[in-house]
């Protein structure tokens, strides 16, 4: 991330180390992981100790130090999705993208993680791609549901040659 972009996150909230999780939360949205660098650049300009900027980091679970992919998948194996087999959606999902849960493809364009309750139960399994939910999910209907993530990629890709 470059420094240029660092700072003026830092300006937008006037530089004050109360707006540490704002400032976290902005470089997150913008890389989808909190680079090191930028959290050194951070500590540096904002005069916060290093080890307190990574406590906060790891502390919250919307953080991450790793690359996060484009698209954010979220399973959930809450008790009601669960009973209703949210289980083999996951084991498609890690073989279909290649990744185990809380890991990251290697292009980039997909993460995958599980949590514990959607809020929608009845229509387990759930899984949200991107904050949309998709409901009745099956191992055979993850193909399906994915592809349009994957063609969402390839337009960009086209859109930059
Ligand atoms: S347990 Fe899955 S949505 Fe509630």
């Amino acid at each position: 991330m470059e420094v240029s972009k660092i700072d003026g996150i830092i300006r937008q909230y006037g530089a004050r180390e109360s707006a540490i999780l704002a400032i976290l939360q902005d470089i997150q949205a913008e890389e989808k992981y909190l680079p090191r660098e930028a959290l050194e650049h951070l500590g540096e300009t904002l005069h916060i100790p290093i080890n307190k900027i990574y406590r906060i980091a790891t502390f919250y679970r919307a953080f991450s130090l790793t690359p996060r992919g484009r698209h954010e998948i979220h399973v959930c194996v809450g008790t009601a999705c669960h009973v209703r087999g949210a289980q083999r959606v996951v084991d498609q999902l890690s073989t279909e993208l290649g990744v185990r849960p809380e890991e990251t493809t290697s292009d980039r364009n997909f993460s995958l993680g599980t949590v514990n309750c959607l809020g929608v139960c009845a229509s387990g399994p759930v899984v949200a791609i991107d904050g949309e939910y998709f409901g009745k999910m099956s191992p055979v209907k993850i193909e399906g549901t994915l592809k349009k993530f994957r063609s969402d990629k390839k337009e960009e890709l086209n859109g930059k040659n």
